[in-house]
């Protein structure tokens, strides 16, 4: 696709492993990667040491990102959209250059807008949520997903829910938050965060008072709450993925070859991704890497979604049937494995998508890293082990059907675990905001958490200085 605007290219810092480009689109091609990946890289840098710039970084990710790498779309984004439906910007053609660094969602004119990810990739559009019972609406079929990513929608539903109740009696305001909070919690049990956002929105509201009367104090308790919980995952992410980076393991020869599964990028976070934002970061500070991306079946994340934000980035892929990657781990063609995840018990059991453990199985008897990458947000304390999670079961059309084709006889007996469980004992390390954390994982996850909790808090106090950042070869390379 060229440049709509006719400009050349904006400024690239250039790679000196870079190829040269074989024709003018190329070049333009090349240099918006070159600007996106320092782009996204800029971003993730910044949130791992400055809080409280969530929104900025949402806007400058989702909006200058588009306008500045592909303008015409931009322009389309503000279109009025028909049937609470927006126009985002076209899905990129097959092998077209990457059209900005996408959040899945951003708030305009009272609204959350919340990309539809079911129809990724050949549509991209926003579907208006404005208020907790739309948002765990959306949630529940999967507009949204991806545990950060849920967490945030829920507490910025519930946000929305107070505003919109500021004249209402505080007995209705609390019925409706409450009945909201239940549904929202309901909406899909795997992923902590979801029920962590909400309970969190929840003691703030108690907090507030057993029955207020101020309807405009309640809005503006639950308006901080829900923004100090995306400003949070947005500086939690910047900095997982610093820490990450710093513990891949490096090959000599060639790229590192990183398979992974699900979808982990801003997609499912909110912001910068975790697995996918190790990735990011690594891709920016020029270390060759090449990611193996799991299809993922049943509903397909990985293909969908992964290889669509990896095309955004510019980051080599290569697509696999989730079946592939035992055999290309017997042949050493994996260096890591990373995945993201919905919930990590005390003892670093985890759960994430269905297919992540047959993965850890396989990177075991290969000799394989295999590396969790989750904020603390997603451990769960007071789940003793993987034994005590709920995993969500989903309807069997997402197994008998492929994108509306039905793949097997009608009436087949089907079974849709959501998640599986992957034991402690086959993960490498897991990766938070808080650094690295290896076997045996329950005490250093729980001091972890408890770090999290300080530096959040001391974040939120009003004279907060900026967050240290974490070193690590970001810095450098930034
Ligand atoms: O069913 P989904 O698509 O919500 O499942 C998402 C995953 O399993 C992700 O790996 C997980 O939420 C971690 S996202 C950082």
């Amino acid at each position: 696709m060229a440049d709509p605007s006719g400009d050349p290219a904006p400024p690239a810092t250039a790679s000196p492993a870079a190829p040269e480009p074989a024709s003018p689109d190329d070049e333009v091609n090349l240099a918006r990667r070159r600007f996106f990946r320092q782009f996204a890289g800029e971003l993730i840098q910044t949130a791992a040491t400055v809080a409280g710039a969530a929104q900025a970084l949402q806007r400058a990710s989702a909006e200058a990102a588009g306008a500045i790498l592909d303008p015409a779309a931009a322009a389309l984004r503000d279109d009025p959209a028909a049937a609470g439906q927006v126009a985002v910007s076209p899905a990129p053609a097959a092998g077209g250059p990457p059209t900005g660094f996408r959040t899945p969602f951003r708030e305009e004119g009272g609204f959350l807008l919340v990309i539809d990810q079911r129809k990724l990739p050949d549509e991209l559009v926003e579907v208006e949520v404005r208020n907790a019972p739309e948002a765990a609406n959306a949630i529940r079929q999967m507009v949204v997903r991806g545990a950060p990513a849920i967490g945030q929608v829920a507490a910025i539903g519930l946000a929305l829910s107070a505003e919109r109740a500021t004249e209402t009696t505080a007995i209705a305001r609390r019925a409706i938050l409450r009945a909201a909070a239940a549904a929202l919690r309901a909406a899909r049990p795997t992923a902590v965060n979801l029920g962590w956002a909400v309970d969190r929105m929840m003691a703030r509201f108690e907090a507030v008072g057993d029955l207020p009367e101020d309807g405009i104090a309640v809005a503006a308790a639950l308006r901080d709450e829900a923004d100090a919980i995306v400003t949070e995952a947005t500086t939690d992410h910047g900095r997982l993925a610093v820490f990450g980076l710093a513990a891949l393991p490096v090959r000599e020869f060639g790229p590192l070859r990183i398979l992974t599964h699900c979808n982990t990028g801003p997609l499912a976070c909110g912001q910068f991704g975790t697995a996918l934002g190790i990735v990011q970061a690594a891709h920016h500070a020029e270390h060759e890497v090449k990611v193996w991306v799991d299809e993922t079946r049943p509903y397909l994340q990985g293909a969908r979604l992964t290889a669509w934000e990896l095309e955004q980035a510019g980051v080599p892929h290569t697509l696999i049937p989730d079946v592939a990657a035992g055999s290309l781990m017997a042949q050493g063609e994996v260096d890591v494995v990373l995945v993201g995840a919905d919930r990590v018990a005390a003892n670093g059991d985890t759960a994430n998508k269905v297919g992540t453990y047959p993965l850890a199985v396989l990177a075991a008897r290969h000799g394989v890293p295999f590396f969790v990458c989750a904020p603390t947000s997603s451990i769960d304390l007071a789940t003793p082990d993987g034994g005590a999670i709920e995993i969500e079961e989903r309807p069997a059309d997402e197994v008998l059907h492929i994108r509306g084709v039905r793949i097997a006889p009608a009436g087949t007996d089907v079974r849709n675990p959501a998640f599986d469980v992957t034991p402690a004992e086959l993960i490498t390390a897991i990766v938070t905001e808080e650094g690295v954390i290896r076997s045996p994982f329950a005490a250093d996850l729980a001091e972890k958490v408890a770090a999290a909790n300080v530096r959040h808090a001391a974040a939120r106090r009003p004279s907060a200085p900026p967050a240290a950042a974490p070193s690590g070869p970001l810095e450098a390379a930034g």
